[in-house]
């Protein structure tokens, strides 16, 4: 068997400031917290976390700071094995949130500060020897930059007879990052975000989105909370409803949507299974993920 290349996972890492609570603050009140603690987040960091733990390879590609505050998330990315070698640095302060978990739901409210922050540009990306990589995983945001890396990606396809897999992480800004989505194969789309276009189902999101990108159309993935997920294989012309993965508890929801992608990307590239039963892996492992704290009883 051939080893599978690593995947690259495209997109921002934070400091993630957590603290668990008894119940949701009310405004204008001092309090304590149950326990806190702080860890490396980000949509494509945190894909990179819940890959590795998984069992594969992965490079994070994102703006890396040179501040002393920044060194935690350096560290903690040597300690995953997760390479960081394209990534390019800068002096300003990373950015951060504010997360607030109540105990009782394990519900999490995020609060992000991101004081304009550099985004990784297209001039960095094209540095990259993509022919390390079997998969790239982008999030949809910036989106000038990200098309111009996403293009890069299928002209090294055409270039070198290969077949590199792009999946995008799609939760904001609809207009704006939509001509993403028709450059690849995969695209998740978030519950919030539909809502926000006025779609009311997951199957109703999987359609309407086909139908604003046709003909150039990704497979589609809509996870849709504890009702499940559903998804559009654009491949086979098969609409899926995947039931979700129900834990008998609930703990820690931070991070489950991009477990979720993490499973989904490991199921359909190293498992090399379909989109239905990728899906239904995705909401194991995101359902998995919100029975406790952090990431790493994924494992
Ligand atoms: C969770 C997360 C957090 C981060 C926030 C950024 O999905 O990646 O780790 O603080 O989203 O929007």
């Amino acid at each position: 068997m051939t080893a599978v290349k690593p995947v690259l996972c495209v997109g921002c890492t934070v400091i993630d400031f957590v603290t668990i609570n008894e119940s949701f603050p009310t405004e204008d009140t001092d309090r304590r917290c149950l326990d806190g603690y702080w860890q490396r987040g980000g949509n494509a960091s945190n894909v990179s976390t819940v890959l590795r733990l998984l069992g594969a390879n992965v490079d994070f590609f994102g703006m890396l700071s040179r501040s002393n505050g920044f060194r935690v998330l350096l560290d903690d990315l040597d300690q995953r094995g997760i390479g960081i070698q394209h990534c390019p640095k800068t002096e300003k302060d990373p950015p951060f949130s504010s997360v607030i978990i109540v105990k009782e739901t394990g519900s999490r409210t995020i609060v992000h500060c991101n004081k304009n922050y550099p985004y990784i540009t297209w001039e960095d990306f094209r540095k990259i020897d993509l022919d390390r990589y079997g998969w790239v995983h982008f999030e949809a945001r910036q989106s000038q930059e990200t098309i111009k890396m996403i293009k890069t990606v299928q002209e090294h396809n055409r270039n070198h007879n290969s077949n590199i897999l792009i999946s995008l992480d799609f939760e904001t800004t609809f207009e704006k990052n939509l001509p993403l989505c028709g450059l690849c194969d995969y695209v998740v789309f978030s519950s919030e975000l539909a809502s926000q276009q006025g779609w009311k189902s997951s199957q109703e999101t999987c359609y309407a989105l086909a139908s604003s990108l046709k003909p150039e159309c990704p497979s589609i993935i809509c996870p849709w909370g504890s009702t499940g997920a559903a998804c559009l294989d654009t491949v086979f012309n098969k609409f899926s409803n995947v039931a979700a993965f129900k834990p008998d508890h609930i703990v820690d929801t931070l991070g489950a949507g991009d477990s979720f992608m993490a499973g989904f990307i490991y199921a359909t590239y190293v498992m090399q299974c379909s989109l239905s039963d990728a899906v239904s892996f995705a909401n194991r492992v995101a359902g998995h993920k919100i029975t406790d704290f952090g990431y790493d009883h994924i494992a």
